[in-house]
C-alpha cells in the first residue's frame, strides 16, 4: 500500500532534505506527491524550462527508495504569464476580473491558457514520463475550488454561445426549451446570449442550469487536454490521476474521471475557520461518492488532513487518534492509498498556517508518532484488506446537476442541499448501513434500498430505473420536492410528483416553503410512525394519498390531517415519500421499518460510530470507529471470535460487547464462515 507525504522541497534549504527524507523513511513513507504549484520555477518565461530543482528533488527522492507522483502546476499560472496574457484571467458574476497573487486564476475557456498549459505538461512529460522513480501524475490541482469553476468573462461567453450552439442546433430548440418567450427574451442571434452575469433579478434557470453544465464540460475538456498530452508521452505504468473536492462545484467529477486511471480526493474533515470537524457521516459520504466517481473503483487520498488547517483563521486543531480514525476510515471506505498534508508547515506564504506531520521547527513530535503508528498498524492487512468487497445494501441518489439546479432556486432560505441531503443519508449511517452512491448509469439490481433525497430534476432514464427497482421488489425512499424539473430546468406539467406520481401513489397539489424560524408539526399515525410526533422542517409538501398508505400527518390550522409520510405498494416493492424535512427521530424509525422490511438485518445503532463491513476471500473484515471525542462508546459484534487486523500475532480475541475509548479505530478480522 501507499503511504505518502505531499512535500514541497522548493521551500525548503536544500541542505534540509537529508533530513526530511530520512525522518520520512523512519516513518515509512513510500511515495511523495511533489511540484503542482512549481510553474513559476519550471518555466521562468515562455518556453525556456529549468528542471534543474525538480530532477534534484525527484533523484534524492528515489534515493531513498521513495517512488515520487508529479503534480502538474497549471493552478499556479506564474506572473509574467498573466503580465502577457492578461486573458487567461477569469472574472466573477459580477464583472470583476480576478487578477494575479493566489491561485487557480485562470479561466479554461482561454484558448492561450490551454495551449500554456499543454506546454508545461508536455515538457514535463517529456523529462519525466519514463523515470523509473515516478510513478503517476496529478493534473493540475483541485478543479474548481474556490469558487474557480465559473468564470463570466468574454471568452467564457463565447465558448458558452458554441457549447449551446452544439447541443441545440438552433435557436428555436433553445427557444422552446428554454422558454424564452418568458421576459422577451427569444433570441435571434446565438452571439445575443449571456452568461449569467448579475443582473436586477434572476436569469433564466434553464439558462443557468446549462451554464453550470458548460462549465462542468470545459473543466472535463481541459482535464483531457492535459491527460492527453501526458499520455502521448509518458511509460504506460504511469498513472494519471486527479485530486477532487466534492462540494457542490460546476463540476462533472464521473465525466472527469472517465479520463483518468483512477481518482483521488483531498480529504479535510476540518479546516480553517472550523471550530469543529465535520459530522462523521458528511466525511463518510464524500468516501462514498470518491467510490462512485468511476464505478466503485479504489482512489488515493491525496491529501489527508495531518494537522490544523487554515490561511488567516486556522481550523480546529485534529485531536491524538483523529488522524488515525480518518485514515481508517479512508480506507475501510475505498481509498486505496493515503497521502499526508503536507511535510511540513511552510514558513512563508498564504499557507503558513497549513500544518503538517511536522510544524515550522521541523520536529518530529506527536504527530510524528501517530503517523508511525497508523503506518505500523496497516502493515499485517492492508494488501488483502484493499481488495475485500463491499456489501450492497443500499443505493443513495446523488447527481450534481440536481444539486446545482437546487442551489439555483433553493426554494426555501432553510435550503441547503449538504444539509438535506445529510438528513437524510445520516439515520443510514447511524444504522450502520453500507451506502453506495449511484446515478442513471449505474446498475442497481443488488441494492435492497434506495433513498432518493431531494429529487428535484429528475430525468426519464432515471425515473425509468426507479419504476423498475420498486417493480422487481425494491424499497425506494424519496422526499419532499420529487419530480418538480425535467432535464431542462422546467417544471413539469403534470401533477406532482410529476412523471414519479403513480410510483409513489400520490399526488401533492399544495405545498408550503418554511422560512425563517417556522418549523412544521407532523403525527406519526401508522407502522413505525405511530404514537410519534414532532418537529419538521424546510419545507412541507401537503400530500393526497391515491393508492398509498399514510404514516404521518401535519398538525396545522389550515392543512390539518394532510399527510406528510406516505408508503406505497407498486409491483413486488415499496415505495415511501416523506413529504417535509422530518426530524431525525421519526426518519430514524421509518428507516428501520423500510430496511428491515427490505431484508437488511439492522446493526445497531451509534451516531458517533461507524462500522465498514467488507469480505475478501477468506477473510470477513470489520471496520470500527468510535468518532466520539468525550464518550467510550459500546459496540456490540457480530457473533463470532474476531481479532485486531493489526496484530501479526493475532493474540487478543473480541466479542460481543466491546468499548471504544474516544476518537479509537480498530479493524477486525476473522475467517470467513462459508
Ligand atoms: C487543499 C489544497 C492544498 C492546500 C490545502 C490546505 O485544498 O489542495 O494545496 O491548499 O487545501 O489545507
Amino acid at each position: 500500500m501507499y503511504i505518502g507525504v505531499d512535500y514541497y522541497p522548493e521551500q525548503w534549504p536544500k541542505e534540509r532534505w537529508k533530513t526530511d527524507l530520512e525522518l520520512m523513511k523512519e516513518l515509512g513513507i513510500n511515495v511523495v506527491r511533489i511540484g503542482e504549484f512549481s510553474w513559476s520555477l519550471l518555466e521562468p518565461e515562455e518556453g525556456s524550462y529549468d528542471f534543474r530543482l525538480l530532477d534534484e528533488a525527484v533523484s534524492f527522492i528515489a534515493s531513498y527508495g521513495m517512488k515520487v507522483v508529479l503534480g502538474t502546476p497549471t493552478a499556479t499560472p506564474p506572473a509574467w504569464l498573466v503580465q502577457k496574457y492578461p486573458e487567461v484571467l477569469p472574472v466573477q458574476e459580477d464583472g470583476q476580473t480576478i487578477g494575479f497573487g493566489a491561485r487557480r486564476h485562470y479561466t479554461v475557456n482561454s484558448r492561450v491558457f490551454r495551449r500554456m498549459s499543454r506546454h508545461i505538461v508536455e515538457a514535463m512529460a517529456r523529462r519525466y514520463g519514463s523515470l523509473e522513480a515516478v510513478i503517476g501524475w496529478q493534473t493540475d490541482n483541485e478543479y474548481g475550488h474556490e469558487k474557480s469553476d465559473r468564470s463570466y468573462g468574454p471568452r467564457d461567453q463565447k465558448a458558452f454561445q458554441d457549447w449551446l450552439k452544439e447541443k441545440y442546433g438552433s435557436l428555436d430548440d433553445l427557444n422552446r426549451r428554454w422558454g424564452t418567450v418568458f421576459w422577451s427574451q427569444i433570441y435571434t442571434d446565438w452571439a445575443q446570449i449571456p452568461v449569467p452575469r448579475k443582473v436586477f433579478q434572476e436569469h433564466n434557470p434553464s439558462l443557468l442550469l446549462d451554464f453550470d453544465r458548460f462549465c462542468a464540460d470545459a473543466y472535463t475538456s481541459y482535464n483531457k487536454m492535459q491527460t492527453d498530452a501526458l499520455r502521448a508521452r509518458i511509460d504506460k505504468r504511469q498513472f494519471i490521476t486527479h485530486n477532487f473536492v466534492y462540494t457542490g462545484l460546476a463540476q462533472d467529477q464521473n465525466a472527469i474521471a472517465e479520463d483518468l486511471d483512477f481518482i483521488s480526493f483531498d480529504n479535510y474533515p476540518v479546516w480553517g475557520g472550523l471550530a469543529e470537524p465535520i459530522h462523521p457521516a458528511a466525511i463518510a459520504r464524500q468516501h462514498d461518492l470518491c467510490r462512485a466517481t468511476k464505478q466503485g473503483k479504489g482512489y488515493w487520498v491525496m491529501e489527508e488532513l495531518s494537522g490544523a488547517q487554515g490561511w488567516s483563521q486556522i481550523g480546529y486543531l485534529p485531536r491524538p487518534g483523529h488522524l488515525k480514525l480518518w485514515t481508517y476510515q479512508a480506507i475501510s471506505r475505498g481509498a486505496e492509498a493515503i497521502v499526508y498534508f503536507r511535510w511540513r508547515a511552510a514558513r512563508f506564504g498564504t499557507e503558513q498556517f497549513c500544518h503538517g506531520i511536522l510544524d515550522h521547527d521541523g520536529k518530529p513530535r506527536r504527530k510524528f508518532e501517530e503517523v508511525r503508528g497508523v503506518i505500523q498498524s496497516l502493515e499485517p492487512f492492508a494488501d488483502d484488506f484493499l481488495e475485500a468487497v463491499f456489501p450492497k445494501e443500499i443505493g443513495f441518489y446523488h447527481d450534481p446537476e440536481n444539486e446545482w439546479a437546487w442551489n439555483i432556486q433553493p426554494q426555501s432560505d432553510n435550503f441547503s442541499y449538504p444539509q438535506e441531503v445529510l438528513r437524510f443519508y445520516e439515520p443510514a449511517h447511524a444504522l450502520q448501513m453500507q451506502t453506495d452512491i449511484f446515478r442513471e448509469k449505474e446498475d442497481l439490481t443488488d441494492y435492497k434500498v434506495l433513498i432518493v433525497p431531494v429529487y428535484f430534476l429528475a430525468k426519464k432514464e432515471m425515473n425509468e430505473k426507479f419504476k423498475q427497482f420498486a417493480e422487481a421488489g425494491g424499497t425506494i425512499i424519496f422526499s419532499y420536492r420529487t419530480g418538480v424539473k425535467d432535464a431542462d430546468n422546467v417544471v413539469t406539467d403534470q401533477t406532482l410528483p410529476g412523471e414519479l406520481a403513480e410510483l409513489c401513489g400520490i399526488e401533492v397539489h399544495e405545498y408550503d416553503s418554511l422560512r425563517g424560524e417556522r418549523k412544521g408539526s407532523v403525527r406519526g399515525v401508522r407502522g413505525a410512525l405511530g404514537g410519534t410526533g414532532g418537529n419538521t422542517e424546510v419545507w412541507c409538501d401537503f400530500i393526497e394519498p391515491i393508492s398509498a398508505e399514510v404514516l404521518a400527518v401535519y398538525e396545522d390550522t389550515w392543512f390539518d390531517g394532510k399527510a406528510a409520510v406516505t408508503k406505497n405498494q407498486y409491483g413486488k416493492g415499496t415505495v415511501y415519500y416523506v413529504g417535509s424535512g422530518l426530524n431525525r427521530d421519526m426518519l430514524l424509525r421509518l428507516y428501520k421499518e423500510a430496511f428491515t422490511e427490505a431484508g437488511l438485518s439492522l446493526q445497531m445503532e451509534n451516531t458517533a460510530v461507524e462500522t465498514v463491513r467488507r469480505a475478501s476471500g477468506d477473510v470477513d473484515y470489520l471496520s470500527v470507529m468510535n468518532h466520539s471525542t468525550e464518550t467510550a462508546e459500546h459496540v456490540e459484534l457480530p457473533a463470532g471470535s474476531w481479532k485486531n487486523a493489526s496484530e501479526k500475532e493475532n493474540e487478543h480475541v473480541f466479542k460481543g460487547l466491546i468499548t471504544l475509548p474516544p476518537l479509537t479505530s480498530i479493524v477486525l478480522q476473522k475467517p470467513k464462515i462459508t
